[in-house]
């Protein structure tokens, strides 16, 4: 569920596993195009309304072909979840990796009667290092998902973040360079640059959340 930067990278390393293939669902067809670029075996237009979960998980299984093993909700709201937990075949599991929403109402029971197992995953130090891996052996390839470039002026990021909130055809990935003799200090020598991903909370399901980016970033350089 969901082809914004945690879908799209997903999708990357549900290959890099061995995944033989790969459904992708979103409301943004500019992104879908992105997850298709990027290998997803099928892409799949989806609404924000709840009340097409049960017809779209059809389409979801027909894309599939099979039964569904592994479902990942990259969104985390009420209808990315229930449309993961109702595509997925018994025994399967579903993974939550968007945090969107604190809380969810979605059809738990009957999923745990097929015993469909819930999991997380999250940031945490452990998960690195299998990661870097993946980067420096050129087993997941995650230039494509950078589409825009700015430098660390206060105007450019900025700009960044705008660019980064502006929904639809919005960047979602920014590589933003850092230089030393800016007022943030970064680690490396007098020419390092260091490079920041900038990922906008740009969902269909909150236009509000849209702002938070720079606000946070703001708060957080005291700038
Ligand atoms: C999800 O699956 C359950 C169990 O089959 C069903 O009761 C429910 O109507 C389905 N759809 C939604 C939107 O919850
Ligand atoms: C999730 O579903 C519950 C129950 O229908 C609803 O009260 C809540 O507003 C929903 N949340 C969102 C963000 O749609
Ligand atoms: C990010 O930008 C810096 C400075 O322009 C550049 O050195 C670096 O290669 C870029 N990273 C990627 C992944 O494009």
């Amino acid at each position: 569920m969901g082809a914004g930067p945690i879908g799209l990278i997903t999708l990357l390393a549900s290959r890099a596993f061995g995944a033989p293939r790969v459904v992708i669902v979103d409301v943004d067809d500019r992104r879908l195009s992105i997850a298709k670029n990027l290998g997803a075996d099928e892409i799949i237009h989806v609404s924000t309304n709840i009340q097409d979960v049960d017809e779209e998980v059809i389409k979801i299984q027909n894309a599939m072909g099979s039964g569904i093993d592994v479902s990942f909700d990259c969104v985390g709201y009420n209808k990315t979840m229930t449309t993961a937990l109702n595509a997925t075949q018994s025994g399967g599991k579903v993974c939550l990796i968007g945090l969107a929403l604190t809380e969810m109402t979605v059809p738990l029971t009957p999923s745990a009667a097929r015993e469909v197992d819930v999991i997380g995953i999250f940031r945490y130090r452990n998960t690195w290092p299998l990661c870097i891996e993946f980067l420096k052996t050129g087993k997941i390839d995650v230039k494509p998902l950078i589409t825009h470039r700015f430098r660390f002026s206060q105007e450019e990021v900025e700009q960044a973040f705008e660019t980064s909130a502006g929904g639809g055809s919005a960047i979602k990935k920014a590589n933003l360079s850092m230089r030393k003799d800016t007022s943030l200090k970064t680690a490396g020598g007098d020419d390092s640059c260091l490079e920041l991903a900038v990922s906008a909370r740009v969902s269909p399901f909150d236009e509000e959340a849209a702002s938070t980016p720079l606000t946070e970033f703001r708060k957080a350089c005291s700038c």
